[in-house]
């Protein structure tokens, strides 16, 4: 269960994350994903004594615990319930535009992967829910709801484009099957459907056969491949000349949209390859092993940025 007070989730790359943004006093950040904080801190910390910090998150229980942290930053550190896909009205309601330095963190934390009422773990059962935001709207969408009432065919597209899985026909066959007789309400229901859908032999090593078809149901109840599109090209608008945003992504669905959209920035300097962790980090902290970071700094043309040449 998540605790209110203290995270489990174990940040990424945040040595790599603080070389891309280059916190400094006096500074302006803008963390859209604050998830466990970890991040957020080390930027006010290196932004000491009087740079300062905006933090998003959908989620209100990562509010909650940012909340707990904010005395030790006093007058530094705003913390805001919102959707990052809605980041210039955040920003222009914090009133610190432009930004220094921007960093989005995707997908979801440890503290939520561990809280069953989020029904985003296939190994614990919990309603099949998936939402990262708050539960109050009635109307939001939900994985029970796709599962549930999603034709066969727009079951094979989403899992076969949000989770690039190979069994995607056979899965939403499945699916379609199992709830003619009995409709699906938990996470190990629908994981262990999946899991008999797909051929023993075929089945890849260490991943669970529900992997991709919950990653694929996540992203869709949470439109998060838009939200991140719509976020990028605003944190660019939003951005000192200088500043830079950091993105971490953990699939490659993100990392292309991550790639493209820092490509079709105009005066950016991009990194050209993804930055990776260190096999040191990865051996400390699994997760971190998909994780990829990509940089895109805003250059003017009598402006040279020194300190970001480099990770570019
Ligand atoms: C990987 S965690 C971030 C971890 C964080 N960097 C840390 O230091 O602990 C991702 C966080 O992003 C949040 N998130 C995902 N999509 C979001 C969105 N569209 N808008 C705002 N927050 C989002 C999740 O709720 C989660 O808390």
């Amino acid at each position: 269960m998540t605790n209110i007070n203290k995270t489990i989730h174990n940040a990424v790359m945040v040595r790599e994350v603080l070389t891309a943004l280059h916190p400094h006093p006096g500074g302006h950040y803008l963390d859209a994903t604050l998830g466990g904080a970890t991040h957020s801190v080390e930027i006010l910390k290196a932004s000491n004594p009087d740079g300062k910090l905006l933090s998003l998150d959908v989620d209100p229980s990562a509010l909650a615990r940012g909340k707990n942290l904010q005395k030790e930053f006093a007058g530094r550190w705003m913390v805001t319930e919102s959707n990052f896909r809605h980041i210039r009205d955040a920003a222009t309601a914090s009133k610190l535009i432009p930004f220094d330095g921007i960093l989005f963190d995707l997908g979801f934390s440890s503290d939520q992967l561990a809280d069953p009422s989020k029904g985003l773990s296939f190994q614990e059962d919990g309603p099949l829910d998936m939402r990262l935001g708050p539960k109050g709207n009635e109307d939001a969408l939900t994985a029970e709801e796709i599962v549930n009432s999603w034709s066969k065919g727009d079951l094979i597209k989403c899992i076969k484009n949000f989770g690039e899985e190979r069994f995607a026909f056979r899965i939403a066959e499945a699916i379609v099957t199992r709830r003619k007789k009995q409709k699906f309400k938990t996470t190990l229901d629908l994981a262990s459907v999946i899991a008999e859908s797909v051929p023993r032999q075929h089945k890849p090593g260490a991943l669970h056969p529900a992997t991709k078809t919950f990653q694929a149901l996540r992203i869709a109840v949470n439109d998060e491949l838009e939200s991140l599109r719509v976020a990028l090209n605003e944190a660019w608008d939003i951005l000192a000349p200088c500043g830079a945003i950091a993105v971490i992504s953990f699939h490659s669905l993100e990392d292309r949209i991550v790639k493209q959209t820092f490509k079709s920035f105009k005066d950016a300097e991009v990194s050209k390859k993804p930055i990776l962790p260190s096999q040191t980090e990865i051996n400390k902290n699994p997760r971190a092993r998909s994780a990829k970071l990509r940089i895109a700094c805003k250059q003017t043309s009598n402006n040279i940025c020194p300190e970001r040449t480099l990770l570019l």
